[in-house]
């Protein structure tokens, strides 16, 4: 059976795009991008889709009275779609808790951080700012805190003294390209089973 996935986005889509290179490239087998969501009308990402025949969908949350009224549209567009699994790949809003208990355990985050570390906007930054000599990226499922939901993947960068924070950013964008396909590919195939807040990889 092939899964469903709704992605939702903000912005340049690059993490988006690495969803979409692995789908075509087999690495993801029996999954298809089903529905790109965008909070953002001109978000680079929609245009992504539509080059790849994703159908793009742009919800612009100034048009609803409450973000409850925004996510009931975006619930329906989730529903039209059959939606399985839902990615919030550069998606810039926090999620209420009725699309979080509706598809508990079926929303994957990325993030560029080591979470618990660094949690909120300009995580890279945040790490590059208070010096670590590690950080990296994190895919996690969400719950109703700001990224503090199960972990199913971690991926290190190793923070270089000649680094900058875009160059931090840049390094850690390239781990954050392969570890939420592979995340993807787990949860796709079933592997991935959540016990209280640890997810456990099933071989
Ligand atoms: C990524 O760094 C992601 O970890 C964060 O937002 C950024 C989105 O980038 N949540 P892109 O739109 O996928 O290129």
């Amino acid at each position: 059976m092939t899964t469903n996935i709704a992605v939702l986005v903000s912005g340049r889509g690059s993490n988006l795009q690495s969803v979409i290179d692995n789908i075509e490239s087999g690495y993801i087998r029996d999954a298809r991008i089903a529905v790109v969501i965008s909070d953002v009308g001109d978000a680079y990402a929609l245009e992504r889709a539509r080059k790849h025949g994703i159908t793009d969908v742009f919800i612009d949350p100034s048009d609803y009275a409450s973000k409850h009224e925004y996510e009931k549209e975006m619930m329906e567009v989730l529903k039209d779609n059959d939606t399985d699994l839902i990615l919030l790949a550069g998606y810039m809003r926090l999620i209420g808790k009725e699309l979080i208990v509706a598809y508990r355990n079926r929303i994957i985050n990325i993030h560029p951080a080591l979470l618990p570390s660094f949690k909120g906007l300009h995580a890279q930054q945040q790490a590059f700012d208070y010096g670590v000599k590690v950080s990296g990226c994190t895919v996690h499922f969400v719950d109703e805190g700001m990224d503090t939901g199960p972990i199913i993947l971690q991926r290190c960068v190793t923070v270089l003294d000649t680094d900058t924070a875009d160059d931090l950013a840049a390094r850690i964008l390239i781990e954050e390209h392969r570890i939420l396909p592979e995340a993807v590919r787990l949860f796709v195939e079933g592997k991935l089973k959540v016990e209280g807040r640890i997810v456990v990889h099933i071989n």
